[in-house]
């Protein structure tokens, strides 16, 4: 009779029980084991053939197979010992804010790194600025004080070769809100071509992050909101801004843009996002017809509630009726209780 094994997976602080209903409804073999905000275990019991690999969770991550875990300081040199020489070793702390919640100094490892021995271990194991997909790397997760998990994970084409496949980004004194760290982390994961000159319709913009990364990337944004957008965006030239909400926009208003990107970013609920912004893609359609150049989707649905999590599925069906193809929903790290669909391409 094989051991069990386990399984951990890391999500945003608040995400765990959507998180779990995904990977349930994936291996429903599997059994809850322990969870911790951001941070959910689960038992495979027996455990046979390879480890298992999530083919898809909107929720998770990273998965990975765990190697072994203590809760006694004493034990956890015996714990970094049980990492190979010459293994790749991303160090992180479980989420415990809820993004833009966290506190000035908050930095993702700070915990973990300041555990007896963590630094000079890091040292010796020094982490490649990439990796390809299938390589393996070792996780060493902070998870309380004091509990430590040793995990490990075969690296994904679609993952960033950060620990905790993080993006790493700081928000730049010149942004205006945290939704630039949502357009740039999206462009890092998905990495769309990005070419200065286009146009960007960015749904729900004010006051103006994700519309201060495009300006800087060289896009002129039109910009659809009831709210005043950030002085500086306010007054830039590549920017134009239809005060409204966008179910009162007009094919008028939206004479002359033929957007190359669409950006969403409502604080509204899914479904009344969704209405919106295929009035938008219907101005636009006849406007344009067979020349409507929407090559990408950028679109961010709150979920007011946690319960629209298992609805999920439907918004990506809808989406798809909108128009919006190659549809690849994620919770972005920079995401508050919300998703992310990234839309590789649009059916004119
Ligand atoms: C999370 S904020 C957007 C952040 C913005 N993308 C940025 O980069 O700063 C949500 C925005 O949705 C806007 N909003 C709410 N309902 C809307 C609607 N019906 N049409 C357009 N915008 C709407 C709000 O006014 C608010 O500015």
């Amino acid at each position: 009779m094989s051991s069990p094994r386990f399984y951990c997976a890391t999500c945003q602080a608040g995400a765990e029980k959507a998180l779990k209903a995904e990977v349930l409804a994936e291996y429903p073999g599997l059994r809850f084991a322990f969870s911790r905000p951001g941070f959910v275990t689960f038992k495979e019991d027996p455990a046979e053939g390879p480890a298992l690999a999530l083919s898809s969770s909107v929720f998770t991550r990273l998965w990975a197979e765990v190697v072994d875990q203590t809760r006694d300081p004493a034990a956890f040199p015996a714990l970094l010992a049980r990492v190979p020489a010459g293994a790749v070793v991303h160090a992180f702390d479980r989420d415990r804010f809820v993004p833009g919640d966290e506190p000035e100094s908050y930095a993702f490892d700070e915990k973990i790194s300041a555990l007896e021995g963590v630094r000079d271990f890091l040292a010796a194991h020094p982490r490649p600025a990439t990796l390809a997909p299938g390589d393996e790397a070792y996780d060493l997760v902070w998870v309380d004080d004091f509990h430590v998990f040793l995990a490990r994970h075969r690296h994904g084409a679609k993952q960033l070769p950060n620990p905790g496949n993080l993006p790493l980004l700081a928000l730049p004194p010149s942004a205006p809100s945290r939704a630039w760290l949502k357009l740039e982390e999206a462009i890092l994961r998905f990495r769309p071509v990005v070419q200065s000159g286009w146009v960007a319709l960015e749904i729900g913009c004010a006051p103006g992050g994700a519309t201060t990364a495009l300006l800087d990337r060289g896009f002129s944004v039109v910009g659809i909101d009831p709210q005043y957008m950030s002085e500086a965006v306010a007054a830039n030239p590549k920017f134009r801004h239809l005060r409204k909400p966008a179910r009162y926009a007009t094919a008028e208003d939206l004479a002359g843009v033929n957007p190359d990107w669409i950006v969403m970013d409502m604080s509204i609920p899914p479904k009344d996002a969704l209405g919106e912004l295929s009035h938008v893609i219907g101005l636009l359609r006849e406007l344009h017809g067979k020349k409507l150049a929407i090559r990408r989707g950028f679109l961010t649905l709150k979920l007011n509630d946690w319960k629209y999590a298992s609805e999920i599925p439907s918004y990506i069906k809808q989406l798809g009726r909108i128009g919006f193809e190659d549809l690849r929903p994620v919770q972005l790290a920079g995401n508050r209780q919300e998703f992310f669909a990234f839309s590789g391409k649009f059916r004119v």
